[in-house]
Order: C-alpha cells, then sequence, then structure tokens
C-alpha cells in the first residue's frame, strides 16, 4: 500500500487535512474531517465500550489536561521527559543528537577538491539523509557516500560524548556549514503554559502528556466514590500533547494527538496474571475489529528495554507502509506510579482490602485492624496483605495510530465490473457510514420511496443519501468511504416494496422488503451472514456511466 494515496484520499473525501492549511499549515497537526470524525469516534466507542461499559470492573473518567505541575515531577515528566538535541547556530535547524544518523560522502579529487576535505560528515535522520546528500554536492563532486544507518552510537561513539573537535568535523545536514552544531542539551517535549494572568515560573503549566497521570492521582477519589474493589481499572481517553523533534508519518507522531489509556490496579500476587490477560486481550481487539493480516504484531520488550520499575511490557505494532512501529504498549507499571504521587503529594494512596480483612481476621484472633499493624510493627509492608499499594496494568493506545492502522489496513484497489475501484474496507463497527440509500434513476418516485427510507433509517444509524450520478459511481464513492452496505430503490421497489441491499466488498446484491431494511441494516452490521452469500449475484450493473 502506497502511503502517498493513502494520505491523498484521506484529503480528498474529508477524512483528515493539515491543520490550519489556508495558512500553510502547521507541522504535527492534523484535523479530522467529516468521515473522518465518525472513523476516529468509532474507534474510540468501541474501545470505551469494550474496556468499560460492557464490563464490570473498569469505570471511565475525564480528567483536565493541564494538572498541577507536581503531578508532573512525580511522575518524572519534568526531569526525565526530554531528548537531548543539537541546534544548528547557522540556520536554527534542530536535531536528536542521540538518534542523528552518521553520514559519510566521499569527495572525488579534482582540481577544486585540492583545497577541501576528501571526506565530510554529516549528521542527520529522516528527509536529513537526502538534504545532506544535496549539500554534499554542494561542496564537491561525490565519489561515493555511505548512508544512512551507520548510526553514531555503533560507530565513533554517542554524538553527546565526541570531543569538541571531532564535533567541528560534521557538517548541519540541512545548511551544510561545518562546525555549526551545538553542544547537545536536554529538550523536554512538555508543551509549557501558564495558568493566570502572569506568565512567570511559579504560574508554568504543562499541556498533559499522557492521559494516564490523571487516573493515578484521582485513584483515591474513585475507590472512595464507587464501589470499586480491587481489581479494577480505571480508563481514560482524551488528548495528549508532546512537541515532538520530528512529528512524521501522516497522523503516526504528532504533536497533538489523543491516547486511549486504562490503569488496572491489582493486588501485587495477581498482577502477572492480568498482564497476561491485557496483553492477549489487547492484541485481539484489533484482530476483532478487522486488522487480520499478518501485519499486526506483538513483540514482547527485552529485559533491557524495560523501564526500572516494570517487570514485562510489551508492544502491538503494525507494518505501516513506512515501518513496523508502534500501536500500543501494555506495560506492568508494577506500584511505580501510585508511589511516586503517594511520596510527591504526601497522601497516603493504599488500598485497604476489607473483605479480605473480615474474611481473615476471626482466624487471627484479631478485632481491628490496628492490632494487625501493631504485630507487624517494623516490617517493610505491615498492612500486607490487607493494606498495600495496587500494582497497575497498563494497556495504552493512540486513538490517531489505531485510526492509521485501520485505514491502512482497510485501504485496497481492486476490479469491479471491468474497472479499478479503490475501496477501505473497514469493520462495519468503525465505518464511518453505515450505509448509503440510493434511488436508481430520479424519477418515477423513486427519489421519495428512497428518501423515506433513509429517513428511517437515520433514526438508527449514521446513513447517507445520494440521488446524483450513474448508479456505479455513487457506489464507487461509498466504497471508497468505507460504507459497508448500499440500499437501492429500483423500477422492482415501486411494485413489490422490496430494495436492494449490496455488500461493499463482496459486491453482491440481494432483496429485502423495505419495511424490514432498519432490521437488516443492524443485522448486517452485527455481523450475521449475507443472505445468499453463497449464490454469484450483481443484478444492477455496477458500471460507472
Ligand atoms: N502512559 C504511557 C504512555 O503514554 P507511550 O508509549 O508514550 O506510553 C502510548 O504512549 C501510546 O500513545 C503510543 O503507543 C501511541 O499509540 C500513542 N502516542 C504516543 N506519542 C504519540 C504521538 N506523538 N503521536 C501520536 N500518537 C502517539
Amino acid at each position: 500500500m502506497d502511503m502517498d494515496k493513502l494520505v491523498s484520499l484521506c484529503k480528498r473525501r474529508g477524512f483528515i487535512f493539515p491543520s490550519s492549511e489556508i495558512y500553510g499549515g502547521i507541522n504535527g497537526f492534523w484535523d479530522y474531517g467529516p468521515l473522518g470524525v465518525e472513523l476516529k469516534r468509532n474507534i474510540k466507542d468501541a474501545w470505551w465500550r469494550d474496556t468499560i461499559t460492557s464490563r464490570d470492573d473498569v469505570v471511565g473518567i475525564d480528567c483536565s489536561i493541564i494538572m498541577h505541575p507536581k503531578v508532573w515531577e512525580a511522575s518524572g515528566h519534568i526531569g526525565g521527559f526530554s531528548d537531548p538535541m543539537a541546534d544548528c547556530r547557522e540556520c536554527k535547524g534542530r536535531f536528536r543528537a542521540d538518534q542523528l544518523t552518521y553520514i559519510r560522502f566521499d569527495l572525488a579529487k579534482d582540481d577544486s577538491a585540492e583545497t577541501k576535505p576528501k571526506t565530510i560528515y554529516f549528521f542527520g535522520s529522516g528527509n536529513a539523509v537526502e538534504v545532506a546528500e544535496q549539500n554534499a554536492k554542494k561542496i564537491g563532486k561525490l565519489q561515493s557516500s555511505i548512508k544512512p544507518g551507520e548510526t553514531l552510537n555503533r560507530t565513533d561513539g554517542d554524538y553527546t560524548t565526541l570531543d569538541t573537535e571531532a564535533k567541528t568535523l560534521f557538517h548541519c545536514p540541512t545548511c551544510g556549514k561545518a562546525g555549526t552544531l551545538t553542544e547537545p542539551r536536554n529538550f523536554n517535549l512538555m508543551f509549557e503554559s501558564h495558568a493566570g494572568a502572569i506568565a512567570d515560573e511559579a504560574n508554568k503549566v504543562y499541556l498533559r502528556p499522557e492521559t494516564a497521570q490523571g487516573i493515578f492521582a484521582n485513584f483515591k477519589n474513585v475507590v472512595d466514590t464507587s464501589r470499586t474493589k480491587i481489581p479494577f481499572g480505571i480508563a481514560q481517553v482524551g488528548k495528549s500533547f508532546r512537541n515532538e523533534i520530528n512529528p512524521r508519518n501522516f497522523i503516526f507522531r504528532s504533536r497533538e494527538f489523543e491516547q486511549m489509556e486504562l490503569e488496572f490496579f491489582c493486588h501485587p500476587d495477581q498482577a502477572a496474571e492480568w498482564y497476561a490477560y491485557w496483553r492477549k486481550a489487547r492484541f485481539q481487539w484489533y484482530i476483532d475489529h478487522g486488522i487480520r493480516s499478518d501485519k499486526l504484531r506483538l513483540r514482547d520488550h527485552d529485559p533491557d528495554e524495560l523501564a526500572f520499575y516494570s517487570t514485562a511490557t510489551a508492544d502491538i505494532e503494525y507494518a505501516f507502509p513506512f515501518g513496523i512501529s508502534e500501536l500500543e504498549g501494555i506495560a506492568h507499571r508494577g506500584d511505580y506510579d501510585l508511589g511516586q504521587h503517594q511520596q510527591f503529594s504526601g497522601k497516603d494512596l493504599s488500598y485497604f482490602d476489607e473483605e479480605r480483612w473480615e474474611r481473615d481476621k476471626p482466624a487471627m484472633g484479631m478485632t481491628s485492624f490496628k492490632e494487625y499493624l501493631k504485630k507487624n510493627e517494623g516490617a517493610e509492608k505491615p498492612g500486607y496483605p490487607y493494606q498495600y499499594l495496587p500494582h497497575v496494568i497498563e494497556p495504552s493506545a493512540g486513538a490517531d495510530r489505531a485510526t492509521l492502522a485501520f485505514l491502512c489496513e482497510a485501504y485496497q484497489e481492486d476490479e469491479v465490473g471491468g474497472e479499478l475501484r479503490t475501496v477501505l474496507k473497514f469493520h462495519p463497527r468503525l465505518a464511518p457510514i453505515k450505509a448509503a440509500v440510493f434511488p436508481l434513476v430520479k424519477k418515477d418516485g423513486m427519489p421519495e420511496k428512497a428518501e423515506a427510507i433513509y429517513r428511517e433509517l437515520k433514526r438508527h444509524f449514521n446513513v447517507f443519501f445520494d440521488e446524483k450520478g450513474a448508479i456505479g459511481r455513487r457506489y464507487r464513492r461509498q466504497d471508497e468511504a468505507g460504507t459497508p452496505f448500499g440500499i437501492t430503490v429500483d423500477g422492482q421497489s415501486l411494485t413489490d416494496d422490496t430494495v436492494t441491499f449490496r455488500d461493499r466488498d463482496s459486491c453482491k446484491q440481494w432483496r429485502v422488503p423495505a419495511a424490514g431494511a432498519v432490521q437488516a441494516l443492524r443485522d448486517l452490521l452485527e455481523g450475521k451472514p449475507i443472505p445468499g452469500a453463497e449464490s454469484p449475484a450483481t443484478e444492477i450493473e455496477e458500471s460507472s456511466n
């Protein structure tokens, strides 16, 4: 699948637009158009329903984007959520020093090359590699070039550790000048703002870089106000912001994006089991929603990739046209987050398992929990196993990355009725429009009948009405929008009050009584089989003319 084709279809059909396009766009920000917003909403709704409302053990929450700055100290985002960046003093370009690719060009020996270095070096990654090549050509005639892939980490050591003299050898990939890159400095990825009228340090706030911390900060509130008992989860869907240095690959890495995060709190003894459960369940979720190809993968982190507090993490990855990349991470986070917030806020965030205590205390001959604590005085966790900081399993997904993966997986080009078509084969649950209603021709009372059916369907589903142009062309437009079913009022409809249903993927057609259209569509959307799915039939000509 060609990424450029998908991006252009998304623009042309109103799925995704560059943000502020009339002003030339803004790097790392995207807008969802009428079809895109429905698609993303359906993904988030499916996640919400499957993760929260269809279960007994997960509740939802919606936290503010701006939180107390101490939250980000506790979470480690103020101290650690940063990348080492090197700036070009000349052109003001900015590069990630730990990910810079080492690009070497050998210049041909000619008269003009006498005074020039024989070999020149650049730093760069992604597009910078091509720009570097153009700049190298300006400096001299290229004899050979070694690009990209050799990172300094593997060859000469990290850029950050090179001595000053070595750094002067390198050229800026963007402007081509030598020795212009600064010492790398840590650049925090959080967007800053100020709450209140005075823009000073005391009023500094951050746009949240993840939704998870709102959940941890509200753990006690939820336990105290709802009947949640461990094991249980708190989930949130919402915007997050990261000042990514290199936003790229369409909506894959942007600076404003949406996350769908679940923090599942459990007893430390059960954490491994719950980790295994969510790792499997989340992977299956993508398969159930149409990512059936081997492009979907589940990759367990190697021990040296794990954060110090994590005993296991797995990434759900998708083979996008630009490479295999993460859609969602499932992390066993231990009690790290609640422990940090307990320490920074000074509030007790432990959980007391009253049921277990009530069950066990008679056998211990105790009447109060104070007695139990006294008995264990001096122990590392005197209240254990009744009072403890729960362990957390965190499945953390990106709504935009999921949208992109569903788009990539759905995109197909095939041939119908001798014509090439582009079709988005979305799972019906995710499809922005569930069905389109068409009068075959714009006469003989067909438009009126079709509109009446459309109005009835519209009360239940997001459906679309289209009476303009050849029927084949109207089908094609809906195929491209990913609409799973077409409903056509034709000549026969006027005599026997039936309509033709058409399936987007197989192009099969079958008749349904007009009065039963709502139920028929509901059945189809719920995955019931297409009537006569075995028999080959295309009754209404698919030609676009
Ligand atoms: N609370 C854990 C957390 O935020 P993460 O791996 O940094 O973990 C989780 O982010 C998910 O959020 C990623 O798997 C990805 O789907 C999405 N995500 C992260 N950064 C993103 C970005 N710049 N653009 C789009 N999605 C992003």
